[in-house]
């Protein structure tokens, strides 16, 4: 067997603490100076484009060009394994061979991509996108029953060796699908949003996963003005005179602004992706190791690696934006409830999935993950500052209840999105996944109703972020 040297996953190695010591140890390390600047942590604010690259990535040359031809390949014929129209048999059949030339690619190695950031994220997404397509595009019944698909050596080998170097999951994530998913209409030209193409790389080739890459990019580009003033915030010499007092009171009701945008940006989905063609056609790409599809989700194994259970393979989700993290810590949510706070939590809300968005920073690029730790580092932090200087209670309050409308407006999505299409509905006979919608009903039967993040979890953790963020508002 080929020796795919893996120590415990970054993240099962992590606690809180060691988290942030690390986190603040590399943030000293990369900069000479007394505070590391945000361009330390691949934070981009002098580009404007925050968490995206400056530039969109080169795509890889020789001998790892050809990941980069499976790639295309895979956009050209494959199909979900799920998808058992009459009408696909021919690329049900390419579909076969495909993966047979997946199996029998050299097993590179990646050392000379290394030390080049850009081409280690193009190579993380390239290979996370090959080992979604190989895994969701085997049909259920060519399985045998098994409750588990290989992943074979020539993408496993790789994907575990450059998320390593970029301390990231090896597995598709937000970085893959969002920040690293795009080019530029003119290349000349600057990376703007009007000068950006996003969904550079899709699964199912619809105009609806592109527009959700696209949507989920505008609020991290809205999100680059939040960095900014993040950094103004950090940058003032003190936080009592009253000039700083008022240029606090400026920032955070700029930050409030900016957080409206955001809202509006995911309201925007609606206008441009479908729920049903989101539901049943992209997102079952997205399922990570054991999930989506019911009870019978097979779990996967990495070919080569010891104990495949310690990675982190659930797969992408908004969860993972940086963005989102980095309000949270500047206001000090506490989603894991160790705060004494009111109104003190429901039931409901001590059982959700409190440890949902620590979990969620492990598939983000080290970098970012550090920058997080940075923030909630912070000397001075706002809550604390607004509760004790009452002339911007008020305008932190509004800020902070402003993002809790936002996860109002965000659950709305999600239900429709998701919840509603679990719970009511079957797709049309002609549709591609009826087959699958039919195997997991005759699963809901045997096995009571389909939980997970199609359902009732799903709400408790959206309610409990929610309710969080409300339990953040000062009181007077
Ligand atoms: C059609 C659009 C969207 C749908 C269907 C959707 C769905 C979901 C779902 C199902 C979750 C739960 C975790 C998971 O299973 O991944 C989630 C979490 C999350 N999503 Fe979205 N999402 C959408 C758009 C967005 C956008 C544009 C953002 C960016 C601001 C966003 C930010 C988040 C965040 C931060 C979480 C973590 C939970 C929280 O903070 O409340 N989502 N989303």
């Amino acid at each position: 067997m080929y020796p795919i040297d893996l120590l415990p996953s970054p993240s099962h190695i992590f606690n809180d603490a060691l988290w942030v010591m690390q986190s603040l140890y590399a943030s000293r390390r990369v900069s000479n100076e007394l505070h590391p600047v945000p361009a330390d942590f691949d934070v981009n604010l002098h580009t404007n484009t925050g968490f995206l690259p400056p530039q969109p990535l080169p795509k890889l040359q020789e001998p790892f060009d050809v990941w980069e031809d499976a790639l295309s390949q895979a956009q050209k014929v494959l199909k979900l394994g799920e998808d058992l129209l009459e009408e696909h048999a021919e690329e049900r059949a390419e579909g076969e061979l495909w993966r047979q030339r997946i199996r029998s690619l050299p097993t590179l190695t990646t050392e000379t991509l290394h030390q080049e950031p850009q081409l280690l994220r193009r190579a993380h997404k390239v290979l996370a996108f090959l080992v979604h397509f190989y895994v969701h595009s085997i049909p259920p019944d060519t399985r045998n029953g098994s409750q588990s698909i290989v992943v074979p050596l020539s993408l496993s080998a790789p994907i575990i060796a450059v998320s390593r170097v970029l301390r990231i999951a090896p597995v598709l994530t937000f970085a893959d699908t969002v920040l690293w998913n795009w080019d530029l209409v003119d290349p000349k030209q600057p990376a703007t949003i009007e000068n950006m193409r996003f969904g550079q790389e899709l699964f199912s080739g619809t105009e609806d996963e592109r527009n959700f890459y696209l949507g989920s990019a505008r609020a991290e580009l809205i999100g680059v003005q939040m960095l900014h003033i993040f950094n103004d915030y950090h940058n003032l010499p003190n936080v009592t005179d009253l000039s700083s007092i008022s240029k606090i009171n400026r920032l955070l009701a700029r930050l409030n602004t900016v957080i409206q945008e955001i809202n509006a940006s995911v309201q925007s989905m609606r206008q441009i992706v479908d729920p049903h063609v989101f539901y049943w056609e992209v997102r079952p790409w997205f399922n990570g190791s054991g999930s989506g599809s019911g009870p019978s989700a097979p779990v996967w194994i990495y070919e080569g690696v010891d104990d495949t259970s310690k990675l982190d393979l659930s797969g992408p989700s908004a969860g993972q934006s940086s963005v989102m993290h980095a309000l949270d810590l500047f206001f000090d949510i506490d989603h894991k409830l160790r705060q004494r706070r009111y109104p003190a939590p429901s039931d409901a809300n001590k059982h959700a999935d409190r440890g949902f968005m620590e979990r969620m920073r492990r598939y983000m690029p080290g970098k970012h993950r550090d920058y997080l730790a940075y923030i909630a580092e912070y000397s001075r932090p706002i809550r604390e500052v607004a509760q004790n200087t009452p002339a911007i209670r008020e305008a932190y309050n509004t800020a902070v209840t402003t993002l809790k409308k936002l996860r109002d407006s965000h659950m709305r999505i999600a239900c429709l999105y998701i919840v509603t299409m679990s719970r009511s509905t079957t797709p049309p006979v002609g549709c591609p996944m009826f087959a699958m919608a039919k195997r997991m009903e005759r699963e809901a039967a045997k096995s009571g109703p389909v939980t997970g993040t199609g359902g009732n979890e799903l709400s408790l953790l959206l309610k409990a972020g929610r309710d969080a963020t409300a339990r953040t508002v000062l009181k007077h």
